[in-house]
C-alpha cells in the first residue's frame, strides 16, 4: 500500500517521540513492502516561533494532501503562564481538528498485565481493564463563542443533534464489535447541552438492540472509572469531559506515556498520543515514545493493515515485558532512553523472534 503521511512533531517531547513512531512505520514498510512517504509540517509553539502562526497555511496544505497525519505534542510553558497571550500553541491542534473535521477521538485504555504494579491503583481493581473512549472532538465548550474581559469571561458549550448523532452511531457500532456496552457520560442534571446528548443517544439506542446503554453523570463516571474500571466497555462523551476522563484513565494504565489515540472524520484521520508536550522533559531522552508508537499502530489499523499494527503492538508488549522502557515506567534498568525504546521496537519489527536488549 502507498501512504503519504503528514508528520507534525509539534513541541516539547513531540519531535522525539514522533521520530520513534516514524522509525516503526519505516520498518513496517520494509517488512511488508509498503511505500510510506513522510512530509513534515510545523505546528504549535514551534510554528509560532518560525511563522507567527500556530497553524500555518502550509501545514494545512500538507495535512489535506496526506492520507493520514501523525501528530506529536503541543504546548509550551511560556504560554501556560501568560493568560493574556492571544496566540497560543494549542490553537494549532484545535485548528487542525476543526479544519479537517476530525470529530471522533478514539482513546483505548488497556491495563497491560506487565504493568499492573505501575499503577497507583490496586492490581485487582484494574486487571483486565479494556475501555474505548469515544470523545467528541470538534465542538462543545472548546469551540463555542469565547469572551474574555478583565472582570468577566465566558465560554459557550453548544452541540447540535447532527454532531451528537454522527459520533454516537460510531460508538454504538464500536460497542457492537466489543462487549456490547455503551456508557454515555454527561451532566444532564445541570447542562442543557448534556440533556440534548442524553435525548439523542437514547433515541438512537433502539437501532442497536444488542447494545446495553447506560447513562452516567460525569462526576459519578470519574469516580466509577477509578473504583471499578472493568465495568466499562465503550464510553461516549462530549469534548471536555472526554479530555478529562481519558487523562484520568491513564492512571489505570500506569503512565500517560502509553495512551494513543485516533482522531477521525469522514475524510481525514490523525493519530496522536494523548499526552502533552511535557516541555521540561524535552531533549533529555526520557520521554516515553510508546503512546506515539501505538498511535502509529492505530494509523495502520485505520487502513486495515491489522497484521502490521499487531506487529508493532507485539513489539511494544515485548519491550514492556523486558522492561525496555523509559524512566516513567522503569525501575529495573537505568539509561533506557526514548531512542533505545524506539530502536528495540524497530529491531523487533525487523526480527520478531530474536529481539532482546543489547
Ligand atoms: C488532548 C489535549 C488537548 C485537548 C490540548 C493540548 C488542547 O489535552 O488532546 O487531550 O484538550 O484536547
Amino acid at each position: 500500500m502507498k501512504l503519504n503521511i503528514a508528520v507534525l512533531p509539534g513541541d516539547g517531547i513531540g519531535p522525539e517521540v514522533t521520530a520513534q513512531a516514524v522509525k516503526a512505520l519505516k520498518a513496517i514498510a520494509v517488512e511488508f513492502n509498503h511505500i510510506f512517504t513522510f512530509e513534515t509540517g510545523l505546528v504549535g509553539a514551534a510554528a509560532i516561533e518560525k511563522t507567527g502562526d500556530p497553524l500555518p497555511e502550509e501545514t494545512i496544505r500538507i495535512c489535506e494532501n496526506a492520507d493520514a497525519i501523525l501528530f506529536g505534542a503541543i504546548g509550551d510553558t511560556k504560554y501556560d503562564n501568560d493568560p493574556n497571550a492571544e496566540i497560543r500553541p494549542e490553537q494549532g491542534l484545535l485548528g487542525i481538528r476543526k479544519v479537517l473535521d476530525l470529530y471522533t477521538n478514539i482513546r483505548p485504555v488497556i491495563a497491560y498485565e506487565d504493568l499492573l504494579n505501575k499503577s497507583s491503583l490496586k492490581k485487582k481493581q484494574i486487571k483486565d481493564t479494556n475501555i474505548l473512549i469515544y470523545r467528541e472532538l470538534t465542538s462543545g465548550i472548546y469551540f463555542g463563542e469565547k469572551k474574555m474581559g478583565d472582570d468577566k469571561a465566558s465560554d459557550i458549550c453548544e452541540y447540535t443533534r447532527f454532531e451528537i448523532e454522527r459520533i454516537a452511531h460510531l460508538a454504538f457500532k464500536a460497542a457492537q464489535s466489543r462487549k456490547h456496552k455503551l456508557a454515555l457520560v454527561d451532566k444532564s442534571n445541570v447542562l442543557a447541552s448534556s440533556r440534548l446528548w442524553r435525548k439523542v443517544v437514547q433515541e438512537l439506542a433502539p437501532q442497536y438492540p444488542d447494545v446495553k446503554l447506560d447513562c452516567l453523570y460525569i462526576d459519578n463516571a470519574a469516580m466509577e472509572l477509578i473504583i471499578n474500571p472493568r465495568q466499562f466497555d465503550v464510553i461516549l462523551t462530549e469534548n471536555m469531559f472526554g479530555d478529562i476522563l481519558s487523562e484520568e484513565a491513564s492512571v489505570i494504565v500506569g503512565s500517560i506515556g502509553l495512551l494513543a489515540s485516533a482522531s477521525t472524520g469522514d475524510k481525514h484521520a490523525m493519530f496522536e498520543p494523548i499526552h502533552g508536550a511535557y516541555t521540561k522533559a524535552a531533549n533529555k531522552g526520557i520521554a516515553n515514545p510508546i503512546a506515539s508508537i501505538l498511535s502509529a499502530a492505530m494509523l495502520l489499523d485505520h487502513f486495515e493493515l491489522h497484521e502490521e499494527a499487531d506487529l508493532i503492538r507485539d513489539g511494544v508488549d515485548k519491550s514492556l515485558k523486558l522492561h525496555i522502557t523509559t524512566p516513567d515506567l522503569n525501575t529495573k534498568y537505568e539509561h533506557i532512553t526514548t531512542t533505545k525504546v524506539g530502536d528495540f521496537i524497530e529491531d523487533f519489527i525487523n526480527n520478531p523472534d530474536e529481539t532482546n536488549l543489547n
